[in-house]
């Protein structure tokens, strides 16, 4: 790896800025200092210092956030503001969600630059539950419960949807646990049902919670325990 584009990843300084740096003679390889942005060295392998500061090899990152209402699922949108604008960490354009949100949805978001990591967490194959809790504009059926682990038939679709688990908690309110992502699913479920979902908010992703000390559009780094707790 090209050294200028090792020190901006694990700084998330500028390449051009890096250039200045290192011209000023503020950066050393393995103890000597170096003013080549081209030099070639071997992350992890080779020792880089900034002004004396041992700089480590950039690392995959993984964060939970609270995404709050009117936020869209993506690091650039021309007329929404975005969930990564929310992460105040260098380069958050290179992380991506691991699931989105609708904009009016709101709960756990996990965010991440390792896509094996992420595609364990989209991947259909793993079936890993997602759990939300819904409001409905009518009450909810009884027999919406058989409905959801049967499979229903959303508009504009053939395959019915996977079984789907449905708590009813009060008459307008649910829980529901998916393993499958469809285009806005849990809304399209309740309408083959003739039903409108008033409020979406996602509580869990397989085993990871969302931090109740989270207030939303806040954010924190998953514990090491939460990272591996997704099984390859
Ligand atoms: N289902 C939906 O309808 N919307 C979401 O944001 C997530 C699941």
């Amino acid at each position: 790896m090209r050294l200028d584009k090792y020190l901006s990843q694990a700084t998330g300084i500028s390449r051009k800025e890096i250039h200045r740096i290192m011209h000023r003679g503020e950066v050393s390889l393995n103890g000597s200092e170096t003013l080549n942005p081209a030099q070639h060295i071997e992350p992890g392998v080779d020792s880089v210092c900034l002004n004396g500061e041992p700089i480590g090899a950039p690392g995959p990152r993984y964060l939970m956030l609270y995404k709050p209402e009117g936020y869209v699922s993506a690091s650039d949108d021309p007329s929404h503001p975005t969930i990564n604008s929310l992460v105040d960490i260098p380069r958050n354009d290179e992380l991506h969600c691991c699931g989105r949100l609708d904009i009016d949805a709101t709960g756990l978001i996990l965010l991440t630059d390792d896509g094996k990591w992420s595609h364990r967490i989209t991947s259909p194959r793993h079936k890993l539950p997602k759990r939300y809790r819904v409001e409905t504009a009518d009450p909810i059926d009884a027999s919406a419960v058989q409905a959801f682990l049967d499979g229903l038939k959303l508009h504009g679709e053939h395959k019915l949807t996977k079984p789907a688990e449905l708590d009813i908690l009060s008459p307008n309110e649910a829980i529901v646990y998916l393993t499958e992502g469809r285009y806005h699913q849990v809304k399209r479920m309740f309408a083959a049902l003739g039903n409108r979902v008033t409020a979406l908010h996602r509580e869990q992703i397989g085993p990871i919670s969302l931090d109740p000390a989270l207030s939303p559009g806040e954010y924190r780094e998953l514990t090491v325990a939460e990272i591996a707790s997704i099984k390859p």
